[in-house]
């Protein structure tokens, strides 16, 4: 999800967006700093901000980079640390001639576009819902009298905190500050690139009379509300934004360290993780084959599917050895397979710090969750194939009632790809229903051939994904029966 919260300067868009990025776990952008940026490298390098062509040159060429301290983000500028920097009063005169210049915004928006790209974040500046990401779910215009935000700034000035009320300042400079801020929101709003207007879709809020958390509240609201809507969109599959666009790029925000291994391919997995991974496959393929030696029929024609993009590897589910043959099989083979696991296990600290390090990709289960889904597609797109276990959960005794999750097929329809069926059987021999300690059992995979979209013949789109999810499930169990009839007595 993009929230975009766009409004002048004192507004409070900073304290509220950072509030929210991490109470939501996202990313936050922070693109003034960006600006400033700019400013304090011409300011120190004494270019005179009138030279546009100089100006044009620093901002085309620099590197900016944030990172998340212990007590708040800070901004690198060429590897140079520039948080305090960028906040002095001089900087606060100079950076809104440096934001007007056409080709210096041109740059900033093409980083800042390039750091929101593939993640969720809270971005924060003038022209957020407007240019940088028109399509953001959430648009905030964030404004206050200009005297609330003169005494903001001046009780920060002052080192204080902004967000208390009834902070003393010094009252000249906070005249100082006012007229510095009228300026500044004349300019920005009367500049011809990008001026600071609300986007047609954006909602106003007030923050004059407001607290911070009275003003979360409301954007946290929206995005609930967004969320939800954008939910039952893709439940209904009416909405399927299949032009979102992959890239390699590393964001320039502050990430959260899951969501880049759930937005990072695998092979581009930080060093210590690719080695996890490649020591857990070994290990596990050679203790699995000895204990349960098992087999994966027809193993060719899954990797045949996977060699050039992403397919959605379906399969039933009977036990915790399941995920590991196919995994094990595909990566030995030169494959990316990322498992879709229920995200109950992340509240295992030690699980929440292995699986995404694997490639696992968590879900919420019992609702259309549209971010698995998402980063799903994403990662299908980018050629890693997908596992996922439609039955939910593993199907354990005769009684048990498999309740299908159609997510599979949309995830295949968004991303454009096949789905391969599996079956496993024997697996549940292993550890019976009641029994805890695993038995040395033979156990038996069968993989059956790619379906793909083309050969649906239902018309609409929701009744195509209903249909492939129908085959699809039926395709499974005809091969789980298949083995089941060839091993009797085993499950
Ligand atoms: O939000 P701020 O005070 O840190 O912004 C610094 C300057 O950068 C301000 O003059 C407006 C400009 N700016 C902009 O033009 N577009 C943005 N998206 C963000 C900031």
């Amino acid at each position: 999800m993009k929230v975009a919260i766009d409004g002048p300067a004192g507004s409070g868009k900073s304290t509220v967006a950072k509030q929210i990025a991490k109470q939501r776990n996202l990313s936050y952008l922070d693109t003034g700093a960006m600006y400033r940026s700019v400013a304090l490298t011409c300011l120190e390098q004494g270019i005179d901000l009138a030279n546009t062509q100089a100006v044009i040159a620093q901002a085309q060429a620099i590197d900016i980079r944030f990172e998340q301290g212990d007590t708040g983000q800070r901004v690198f500028v060429n590897d140079k640390e520039v948080t305090s920097q960028i906040r002095t009063a001089q900087v606060d005169q100079n950076v809104s001639t440096v934001a007007a210049i056409p080709q210096v915004r041109e740059a900033m928006v093409a980083l800042q576009r390039k750091a929101g790209e593939k993640i969720d974040v809270v971005a924060e500046g003038r022209d957020i819902g407007t240019v940088v990401f028109p399509h953001a779910e959430v648009k905030v215009f964030l404004t206050a009298d200009a005297s609330a935000r003169a005494h903001r700034r001046a009780v920060e000035r002052e080192g204080g905190n902004a967000a208390q009320q009834d902070v003393a300042t010094d009252v000249a400079e906070e005249q100082r500050i006012l007229e510095d801020i009228v300026r500044r929101d004349n300019i920005d709003s009367t500049r011809e690139t990008s001026p600071l207007v609300p986007a047609k879709d954006a909602v106003h809020i007030d923050s004059s009379h407001l607290s911070v958390d009275e003003v979360c509240a409301q954007i946290e609201k929206l995005m609930d509300e967004a969320a939800a809507k954008k939910a039952s969109e893709l439940q209904a599959g009416a909405v399927m934004d299949d032009t979102t666009t992959v890239t390699e790029q590393q964001p320039v925000a502050a990430k959260d360290s899951w969501e880049s291994y759930y937005e990072t391919k695998v092979q581009d997995f930080p060093l210590h993780a690719r080695i996890l991974l490649k020591v857990l496959v070994v290990l596990c393929n050679a203790y699995t084959k000895i204990k349960y030696r098992w087999t994966i029929e027809n193993l060719k024609t899954l990797l045949v599917a996977s060699a050039d993009r992403g397919v959605v590897v379906i399969m039933n589910h009977v036990s915790f050895l399941d995920p590991f043959l196919p995994a094990c099989a595909m990566i030995l083979a030169g494959r990316s397979l990322r498992p879709i696991y229920k995200d109950d296990f992340n509240r295992f600290g030690i699980l929440h710090w292995v699986l995404p390090r694997l490639g696992a990709i968590p879900v919420a289960r019992g609702t259309a969750d549209v971010k698995a889904l998402r980063r799903a597609q994403r990662a299908l797109q980018k050629g890693e194939s997908i596992l996922i276990f439609p039955e939910g959960t593993r199907i354990r005794r005769p009684d048990q009632v498999p309740q299908i999750h159609g997510g599979f097929a949309l995830m295949a329809k968004m991303a454009k790809t096949d789905i391969v069926p599996m079956a496993i059987v024997g697996a549940l021999d292993i550890t019976p229903y009641g029994k805890h300690y695993p038995r040395p059992k033979k156990v038996y995979c069968r993989v059956g051939e790619p379906l793909s979209f083309n050969d649906i013949k239902a018309k609409g789109r929701k009744e195509q994904v209903v249909e492939m999810e129908r085959i699809a499930t039926q395709k499974m169990y005809e091969l789980r029966d298949q083995l089941m009839a060839e091993h009797p007595g085993r499950k």
